[in-house]
């Protein structure tokens, strides 16, 4: 029994050790522009599924059916927040969505549509880890989520001011400004005293 026991320490130690030269000298791949590995898109994908499973919303949900207002307030938060990564109506990916690989799906082409609102739902709420896929309960209210929600739920039939806006953005709210920036003064020339 002991020397099995050894065996089995060694065993583990070494693995660790193994693991922690791999990070140490960079193997572990740390670029965007290379797409993951197995074991890293198994872990994520394992653990995501997992998550959403335990704490997804489940119907009936708090907000719903919604209305047509509902459909354009969430085409609107759309156009701001999300299109720069998953696109518009005509479906040609921005910059940003090239340079990421895990890839944004472009919803003109990928939809959600099959999806229970409540996994939609929850991937706005908190996004998703090892992904570009911001959570956004730091940004937007429930009732702003559960929008988004059915906007891309029903992207296929869509009423038809939603449908206008997904297709061309110009015709909705503009793009989120940035962060209004501290204006600081500016610097005083030298050898000048006030
Ligand atoms: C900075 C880029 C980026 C932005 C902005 C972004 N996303 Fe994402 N999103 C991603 C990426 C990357 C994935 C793919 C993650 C994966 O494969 O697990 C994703 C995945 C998703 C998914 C799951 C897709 C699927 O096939 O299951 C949904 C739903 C989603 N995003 C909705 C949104 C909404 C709604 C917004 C705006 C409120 C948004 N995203 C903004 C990058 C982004």
């Amino acid at each position: 029994m002991r020397p099995f026991l050894f065996g089995f320490v060694v065993a583990f130690l070494l693995l660790g050790l193994v693991a922690f030269g791999a990070v140490k000298t960079g193997s572990v791949m740390a670029r965007q522009d290379v797409p993951p590995g197995k074991l890293e898109t198994w872990l994520a994908r394992t653990s995501l599924e997992a998550t959403i499973d335990r704490e997804k919303p489940m119907p009936p949900y708090p907000y719903g059916p919604p209305s047509e207002t509902d459909f354009v307030a969430g085409a609107n938060l759309y156009v701001q927040n999300c299109a720069v990564c998953h696109g518009t109506g005509h479906g040609t990916p921005s910059a940003i969505a090239r340079g990421l690989e895990v890839k944004a799906p472009q919803f003109a082409k990928h939809g959600v549509d099959d999806d229970p609102e409540g996994v939609i739902y929850w991937k706005v709420e908190h996004g998703i880890r090892m992904t570009a896929m911001p959570a956004y309960d730091m940004t937007l209210d429930e009732k702003q989520i559960w929008q988004l929600t059915y906007f891309l739920k029903h992207l296929p039939d869509l009423p038809p001011q939603a449908k206008a806006i997904f297709d061309d953005p110009a015709l909705g709210a503009p793009a989120t400004p940035l962060p209004q920036m501290t204006i600081f003064p500016e610097p005083q020339a030298r050898g000048t005293t006030t």
